[in-house]
């Protein structure tokens, strides 16, 4: 197929796009380049710079490849920023995802795979989490993104639109040749390896008296080929209707375990201070991923810590700055 990828220049789009390259699809990235690369997008692969926004630009870009489908990664995703900055979330996220429809009508284009994030769930009642829980996000950003969910879901009633929202836990990892460079870094992993590297300072771990079995908070971590794996399949089952899938390896790892995962990847000491909680924090959020295993066969290739940590150590210390902009 080929398919147009908004954010392909970002961590997670530029694994997605050699993902669905590799798979044998058409691939044309389009980013704003507001926090992707240009150098995260392969050689060969066309790049079109154009903001989502701007709907008249998105559909002569589809027109002119004769994009078939869309996977749209493009947004901006900082849970905290978009509590202080709630306008430039709706504008970016739901503005920009609406244009990108707009356009895909226009255009023709009747096939979408959408990011979105475990951040809709909010405080969850239980985990694992299944796609059945309530939704109750806490942040401007996780309200953007269930919104989108809900247009998809009218929009494919109304138009036909084919839909896959996929609501990641935590991206983490790297491939050889892409991996996490976000400026600032708010990711754990890889601010844990800076401050290894001591190019960050030492991580601040916020909270040791958690209800968790060491007192710090768990999240699911999943290693972005496999997050990749999962937009190509997600692509391929793409029919009338929609759906909405978790993506998490589903055991989850407290911070503390993280810590010990870098020193023993790394062999060195990570430098650590603890602070206190911060708010909005969950204690534990773990995806339940049977879903999407049950319907296209997912699952997680890397589920193992060491191995997240180790890709992305590999990366941190190929790419000390990060990509060459
Ligand atoms: N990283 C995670 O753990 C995580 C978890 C859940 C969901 N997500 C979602 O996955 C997607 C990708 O996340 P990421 O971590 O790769 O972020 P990223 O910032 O690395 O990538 C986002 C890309 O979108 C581009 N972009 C942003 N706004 C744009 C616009 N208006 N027009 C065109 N391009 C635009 C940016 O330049 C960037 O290349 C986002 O939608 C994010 O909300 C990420």
């Amino acid at each position: 197929m080929r398919v147009l990828v908004t954010g392909g220049a970002g961590y997670i789009g530029s694994a997605v796009t050699r993902g669905l390259a590799a798979a044998g699809h058409e691939v044309v990235v389009l980013d704003n380049l507001i926090t992707g690369h240009r150098a995260a997008v392969p050689v060969g692969v066309p790049f079109a710079l154009v903001d989502t926004r701007n709907t008249s630009e998105m559909c002569r870009t589809m027109q002119t490849y004769r994009i078939e489908a869309v996977v749209h990664l493009a947004a901006i995703s900082q849970v905290g920023t978009s509590v202080r900055e709630p306008r430039l979330y709706f504008d970016n996220n739901v503005r920009g995802a609406l244009s990108l429809l707009d356009a895909m009508l226009d255009a023709g284009v009747g096939k979408i795979v959408f990011s979105s994030t475990a951040a809709v769930y909010g405080d969850p009642d239980q985990c694992p989490i299944v796609e059945s829980a309530a939704t109750r996000p806490k942040s401007p950003y996780g309200d953007t993104k269930l919104f989108i969910e809900a247009v998809l879901a009218r929009y494919g009633e109304a138009y036909g639109l084919a839909h896959t929202s996929l609501r990641y836990f935590n991206a983490a990892g790297a491939l050889a040749d892409a991996g996490e460079d976000h400026r600032p870094e708010t990711h754990l992993i890889p601010l844990v390896l800076q401050a290894v590297l001591g190019t960050a300072p030492p991580i601040t771990v916020f909270g040791e008296d958690y209800p968790t079995h060491d007192g710090t908070c768990v999240r699911d971590y999943v290693h972005v080929a496999d997050l990749a794996r999962a937009h190509v399949l997600a692509l391929d089952a793409l029919s009338t209707g929609g759906r909405v899938y978790n993506l998490g390896c589903g055991g989850g790892f407290t911070v503390r375990e993280v810590l010990a995962s870098a020193g023993r990847v790394t062999g060195r000491t990570v430098p650590v201070v603890f602070g206190a909680r911060r708010d909005g924090d969950a204690a534990e959020l773990i995806a339940s991923s049977t879903l999407i295993g049950q319907d296209l066969g997912w699952k997680p290739a890397h589920p193992a810590l060491d191995d997240i940590v180790a890709s992305a150590w590999e990366w941190a210390q190929t790419h000390p700055n990060g990509y060459p902009d």
